[in-house]
């Protein structure tokens, strides 16, 4: 099984970009931890961030073929209606990730072009919503797994 992890813009900054709200943990560490996650969990997982919104979207189309995606698409959740094309067109279970809850913070965070068409979404657990989200990505995916029809 193979799960694509995702990180959209500035979240290679992380460990020393705010860390008042996102945190220390840099994405190296968030990436070796979902590596090692995955190998207990028995899935494959890869790992690319992308601040571009034309090579993030690039990158899903090189996803097609994951059995599901992990993603947290960073600012561009909130304005890339190119996004939601991209993930409606690959229809893979997806789970969204996001360090902080936008739906507490500035308005215009409180925007979610994807919430209504990703499976789950995780927010507000810091590093751990990544192990999280990867967690009930892999238990929906067995789950659909069991029903013959689906
Ligand atoms: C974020 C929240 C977004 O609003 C913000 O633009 C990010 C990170 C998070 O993980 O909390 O870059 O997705």
């Amino acid at each position: 099984m193979w799960i694509a992890v995702l990180h959209g813009p500035n979240l290679n900054l992380l460990g020393s970009r705010q860390p008042e709200l996102y945190g220390h943990t840099t994405l190296a560490q968030i990436d070796a931890d979902l590596i090692r996650l995955g190998g207990e969990l028995k899935v494959r997982v890869t790992t690319s961030q992308h601040n571009g919104e034309g090579s993030l979207i690039d990158a899903l189309h090189e996803a097609a073929d994951a059995d599901g995606l992990l993603i947290n698409p960073a600012a561009y959740t909130h304005t890339s209606v190119a996004l939601r094309d991209a993930l409606l067109a690959l229809n893979l279970p997806t789970v969204a990730v996001h360090l902080t809850e936008p739906n507490q913070r500035e308005f215009f965070r409180q925007i979610d072009l994807i919430e209504d068409i990703v499976s789950a979404r995780v927010a507000g657990l810091g590093a751990a919503s990544y192990s999280e989200g990867l967690r009930k990505l892999v238990a929906l995916l067995r789950k659909r797994a069991k029903k013959p029809h689906l």
